[in-house]
């Protein structure tokens, strides 16, 4: 079985003390993560050392980063490379968040870059693409997330697509309180697995875990990972919350 994972993206938010009192609570919350599950926690860079210190010893459980550089060192002031977060033990790095898109201009091209940086450093791309509304306004989305996928991971080998993981997170649900409906998240999932069925096979492609993000919470997650295509989720606001997060693991598959 493909594994299912529920990632919290922190984003921008939450003092070092609140970050602190966040983590204690969800470890104290009650969950549990199966073998085939995992849960990951992208938080802020500075606060690694200690969510990696909190979360030490746990089973299945990650610390990962929201985001690096595409070069493994150099003169890129203020940059942190996936080679040296591997060296802090962080082997998942979030690419592509909409948010970077938009906000820091990064072209596909550049993600191309970055997940071959990611993957070098033997670590694990958590690889996001999704349409903005106006792209699903016209019906659009799945060619716009296929160029996407194609653009930046699509130079890279079989054995190296199985190590990616996929978040779709439809830009028009991000933060708005409104999710794409099972049916909607389905729809893609599938048509994302098409896309790499078709470029490396159907077995490689089964490999692959395709995570939903946009406004998931504990009220919908059950039913949104329960589509067979949904392999969990890659979570903002409700990961914020302790009890909100514990039941999205609960609700993996
Ligand atoms: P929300 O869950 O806050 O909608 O954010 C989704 C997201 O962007 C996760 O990366």
């Amino acid at each position: 079985m493909r594994k299912q994972i529920a990632a919290a993206n922190w984003k921008m938010n939450l003092s070092i003390s609140e970050a602190e009192t966040l983590l204690d609570q969800l470890m104290a919350t009650d969950h549990h993560i199966a073998a085939n599950q995992e849960a990951i926690y992208a938080v802020p860079a500075i606060y690694i050392p200690l969510a990696t210190q909190k979360l030490a010893g746990r089973q299945n459980i990650y610390v990962a980063a929201q985001n690096c550089h595409s070069k493994s060192s150099g003169a890129y002031t203020g940059e942190i490379s996936a080679t040296m977060y591997a060296s802090l033990g962080v082997k998942h790095i979030v690419l592509g968040h909409s948010e970077r898109r938009e906000y820091f201009n990064e072209s596909d091209a550049f993600l191309a870059e970055k997940t071959d940086a990611v993957l070098a450093a033997a670590s694990t791309p958590i690889f996001c693409c999704g349409e903005p509304l106006a792209i699903r306004e016209a019906g659009n989305q799945n060619s716009y997330v296929e160029t996407q996928l194609k653009n930046s991971l699509f130079h890279l080998t079989a054995e190296q697509i199985t190590k990616v993981v996929i978040a779709y997170e439809p830009i028009w649900a991000i933060g708005t309180g409104k999710t794409a409906s099972s049916e909607q998240a389905q729809e893609i999932h599938a048509y994302i697995r098409s896309v790499f069925a078709t470029k490396y096979g159907q077995a490689i492609a089964d490999q692959i875990s395709i995570l939903y993000g946009g406004s998931v919470k504990a009220a919908n997650a059950k039913e949104i990972f329960s589509q067979p295509d949904v392999d969990g989720g890659l979570v903002g606001g409700a990961s914020l919350i302790a009890t909100e997060f514990a039941a999205i693991i609960n609700a993996l598959k």
